[in-house]
């Protein structure tokens, strides 16, 4: 957490304010006037989350703008640029010290949290030899963990009418050979968010799976920078940060379980529903190589 947002969550401390998830918290939250709507934006620092933080302000679905991230400078670039007041959160979401501040903020605020977005997360390319067990763990950390802390964090402050997508990727589908990890974490995200959708229609809330392919992001970078890093060819058909953060926009607007946001997901989608394992994991195996 920044020096500033550490202040802010210590002073949350010293007023006593019951952890976020207790009885006390979300029962205190429902009955006293709400405060002022928030929109949560994870890996608000780039590719979709930062564009998930422009489209929302655009869109004026709240009265702050929560950007979460580790790159405070990054945020802050993101913050300056948005018509909607914006606070950068420094957080790192693999982090359990940081999940806690970031439920004491939320504590010390009682805000409504209108949108929450899940956006960060990263993958590596790579066989299992290739990538260091630090970095599987981590992926693992954030991709899964972080997500779903994020989620029961913001949850008892969201009414009817709020909005949660969770990025998760068209890797969700099928199992990916070199890239083994990061595709079973997408599948944990899509199971996990498809569930605690079904859990959230009596309250109104609506949960969407965005499950995009290639996107122009800072993802590959990262994903490059294992032992297996070349692994993986061409990002093939990759879309731009735009086109699918509106496609997701609005399928979470239409009420979907899933955004797919193109076509090649759509089919990626439903060949992993109707095609064995061990000929899409082929059939990978040689697209990967190109
Ligand atoms: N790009 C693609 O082809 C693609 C396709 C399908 C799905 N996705 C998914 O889309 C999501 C967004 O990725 P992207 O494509 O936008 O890549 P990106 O440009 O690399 O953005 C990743 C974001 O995650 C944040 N992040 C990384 N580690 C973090 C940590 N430990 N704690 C907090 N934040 C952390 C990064 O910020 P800091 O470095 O500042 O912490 C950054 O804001 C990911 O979940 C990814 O799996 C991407």
């Amino acid at each position: 957490m920044s020096q500033w947002d550490a202040k802010d969550a210590g002073t949350a401390r010293s007023q006593g304010v019951a952890p976020i998830g207790s009885e006390e918290t979300a029962a205190s939250h429902r009955g006293i006037a709400p405060g002022k709507r928030i929109a949560v934006v994870t890996g608000a620092s780039s590719g979709l989350g930062c564009e998930f933080a422009r489209q929302l302000d655009g869109l004026q679905v709240a009265d702050e703008l929560w950007l979460v991230a580790r790159n405070q400078e990054a945020l802050a670039e993101v913050a300056a640029q948005l018509d909607t007041p914006a606070r950068a959160v420094a957080a790192d979401l693999t982090s359990e010290v940081d999940i806690a501040s970031i439920r004491t903020l939320l504590a010390a605020e009682q805000p409504r949290v209108t949108f929450l977005v899940n956006a960060a997360g990263f993958g590596k390319f790579g066989d299992w030899q290739t990538i260091s067990d630090a970095a599987v763990d981590s992926m693992i950390d954030l991709n899964c963990r972080g997500l779903v802390d994020m989620t029961r964090a913001a949850l008892p402050y969201m009414e009817r009418g709020g909005r949660i997508i969770q990025v998760a990727s068209a890797a969700a589908f099928v199992p990916l050979p070199h890239m083994n990890v990061y595709a079973a974490t997408k599948a944990f995200v899509l199971r996990y968010t498809r569930a605690l959708r079904w859990e959230l229609h009596e309250a109104g809330i609506t949960v969407t799976a965005l499950c995009p392919t290639w996107v122009k992001t800072g993802f590959e970078k990262v994903a490059r920078t294992s032992g297996g890093g070349n692994d993986v060819g061409h990002l093939f058909g990759a879309q731009t940060p735009q086109q699918v953060v509106r496609r997701a926009l609005c399928a979470n607007k239409a009420r979907f379980a899933v955004a797919c946001a193109s076509p090649q997901s759509a089919a990626l989608r439903l060949i992993g529903k109707v095609v064995p394992s061990c000929i899409t994991m082929a059939g990978w195996d040689a697209l990967r190589r190109l």
